[in-house]
């Protein structure tokens, strides 16, 4: 029998606990370390019944785990999945991979040189339902992809920036939250040509935005749109509408992606469809509606599992560095469009 595999925990955040509370229902594996300079992080480490590190290469040096989990503070991810590499350990890193590209190159040779693989934390893409919407898209079902309106629309609570990081250079909601949604819209409809868009900090006056508007062009030729806010009292987001976490009352009726094509069209999360009974037929005939079925599995539990795959090098990543640096890419690309006015292309990584 195949012993569990060795997992550390660095940075016991929010979102680290999150990931120790599926990794502690897991069979392959099993957590072996926590590392995270914060004090109150001894006593959950304590709590998980695992050795307490504050430095991180202090852990990997004595412990020597397989695998590690980063969900640190964004701009400590590369320099620590370096480190994790270096001692031969897999990560699977939170999302964003990196701050800015040009760390993802270094990440991405350092990884390629080594062999020990990276899998980034873009989990939704290990929902079922994303995987069924991926795979109607691929199959045409829509007739040709056109037009894409993608929604994020929440209202933060004001205690979110008590912690000092989330207001700073670095977070921000387009690296924290649309980097999610950003990720999904490349997946489903295709890489993105360029953007136009506006960044506002209003609202809440941080060094980071906190509503923007950006149109996208695909390179499939499809036309986009996102909104995003995290200051506005809105029911329209992956977080509310999902269900994927439970820790967000759910409105289940509300989209967050509307997909539209020349033969049908696509709701997300509902995976409502919506086509005419007659290719074409058009607007003074009912569109006829059904919803397509899809498992109720956990997207977290499932990345989990994969990760323990690429880990022992059964599989590649579902999303490597590479793949997370485009959407990197993308969010520059928007952040740039804002600053500049004009027209961007996302950089090659
Ligand atoms: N996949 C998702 O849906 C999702 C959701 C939330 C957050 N995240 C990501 O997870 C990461 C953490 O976010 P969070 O909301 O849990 O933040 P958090 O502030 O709750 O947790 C971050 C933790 O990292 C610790 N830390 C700081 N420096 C460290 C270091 N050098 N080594 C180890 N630990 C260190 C902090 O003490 C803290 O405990 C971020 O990158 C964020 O983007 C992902």
């Amino acid at each position: 029998m195949t012993h569990p595999l060795r997992i550390a925990l660095i940075g016991a955040g929010i979102m680290g606990r999150q990931h120790q509370q599926h990794l502690q229902r897991l069979d392959e594996a099993r957590l072996c370390a926590v590392s995270d300079p914060n004090p109150q992080a001894a006593e959950f480490a304590a709590a998980c019944g695992v050795p307490y590190f504050a430095d991180h290469r202090q852990m990997l040096e004595q412990v020597r785990p397989a695998a590690a989990i980063v969900a640190n503070p964004n701009t400590l991810h590369v320099s620590t999945a370096l480190d994790c590499i270096a001692a031969g350990a897999a990560v699977l890193l939170e999302k964003p991979v990196a701050v800015h590209p040009d760390e993802v190159r270094e990440l991405l040779a350092a990884s390629e040189r080594s062999g020990v693989p990276v899998l980034v934390g873009h989990h939704r893409r290990h929902n079922p339902l994303i995987a069924r919407a991926h795979e109607l898209l691929s199959a045409g079902a829509l007739g040709r992809l056109t037009t894409v309106t993608a929604l994020w629309q929440v209202q933060k609570p004001d205690s979110y920036f008590d912690i000092p990081w989330r207001r700073e250079a670095g977070a921000g909601m387009l690296l924290t939250n649309l980097v999610h949604d950003l990720d999904l819209l490349r997946y489903l409809c295709g890489e993105v040509r360029q953007v136009q868009a506006f960044t506002s900090n209003g609202v809440r006056g941080f060094a980071n935005e906190d509503s923007v508007a950006v149109l996208l062009q695909f390179h499939n030729g499809a036309l986009g749109s996102l909104t995003g806010s995290d200051a506005v009292a809105a029911p329209w987001s992956w977080e509310l509408d999902s269900g994927e976490n439970p820790v967000y009352p759910r409105q289940a009726d509300q989209p967050c992606y509307l997909l539209a094509g020349t033969r049908g069209a696509l709701s997300i999360p509902q995976l409502q469809r919506w086509h005419y009974a007659e290719p074409g037929a058009g607007w003074h005939q009912p569109l006829l509606q059904s919803e397509e079925a899809f498992s109720r599995e956990e997207a977290l539990r499932r990345q989990l599992q994969h990760f323990v795959q690429v880990a022992r090098g059964a599989v590649a990543p579902l999303v490597g560095a590479a793949d997370a640096g485009r959407t990197l890419a993308l969010i520059d690309a928007i952040r740039q469009a804002a600053e500049s006015g004009r027209t961007c292309a996302p950089q090659v990584i």
